[in-house]
């Protein structure tokens, strides 16, 4: 099975060939046009991921995008509706590139690559992030932590890795709460590791590393 995982339309646009779960290319667009952060569709990294595996657009089985673009649509309205009129002025600019490129990704997947629309799939923000950490890391267990500026909604959230399954236990999101989820989840994660820290005669890396482990297990 051959899946191609693409991020672009925001920074450091990259592409990914997976076959059968084994990575075979990487790579981000910059390094090929030459153009720091290039964060435009990753043409030339997705031909370089193609050519290293052998195969043309119509081998694939999946395409799959890194964040659902009308759950951030959504986040985006909100919060500009919230900050009106201050925020009209980065409303506007950020309209424009949503009309050009972002509303329109599956369309311009399945036409750049010769995909039918059934092929191509949406992952949420923080389940790309979690699985980029999870999914190459030795463990077949692991508590997983995404901390990022902000994805469909969420900024941080926390899961449980197991095996080849993901399983999130909450995610902390931005305006909905009118809280900054980094705050809260990092004063989470600080009380529960000293709190836990105060009863375990282990070295000092061991109580933090059973520290996280409690606070999401
Ligand atoms: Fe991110």
């Amino acid at each position: 099975m051959n899946i191609l995982g693409i991020s672009c339309y925001y920074h450091d646009a990259a592409a990914v060939l997976l076959r059968d779960g084994v990575l075979v290319a990487a790579g981000e667009e910059e390094r090929f046009s030459r153009i720091k952060h290039d964060y435009g569709y990753p043409r030339k990294a997705i031909q370089f991921c193609l050519d290293s595996a052998g195969v043309s657009g119509q081998d694939l089985d999946y395409v799959v995008f890194f964040e659902k673009p009308f759950r951030k649509l959504d986040r985006i309205l909100m919060s500009v509706l919230q900050t009106y009129p201050q925020s009209w002025k980065v409303f506007r600019e950020s309209m424009i590139s949503w009309m050009i490129d972002k509303l329109w990704v599956a369309t311009t997947l399945q036409s750049e690559l010769g995909v039918s629309k059934d092929k191509i799939l949406f992952s949420e923000h923080h389940l790309s992030h979690a699985a980029s950490a999870f999914y190459p890391s030795p463990f077949d267990e692991a508590a997983i932590m995404t901390m990022d500026g902000v994805g469909e909604w969420a900024t941080s959230s926390l899961a449980v890795g197991e095996g080849n399954k993901i399983r999130f236990l909450e995610f902390f999101e931005m305006l909905r709460d009118r809280r900054l989820g980094h705050v809260k989840l990092g004063s989470q994660l600080f009380d529960r590791t000293c709190r836990d820290s105060q009863h375990s005669d282990d070295a000092s890396s061991r109580r933090m590393g059973d520290g996280f482990k409690n606070s999401i297990l």
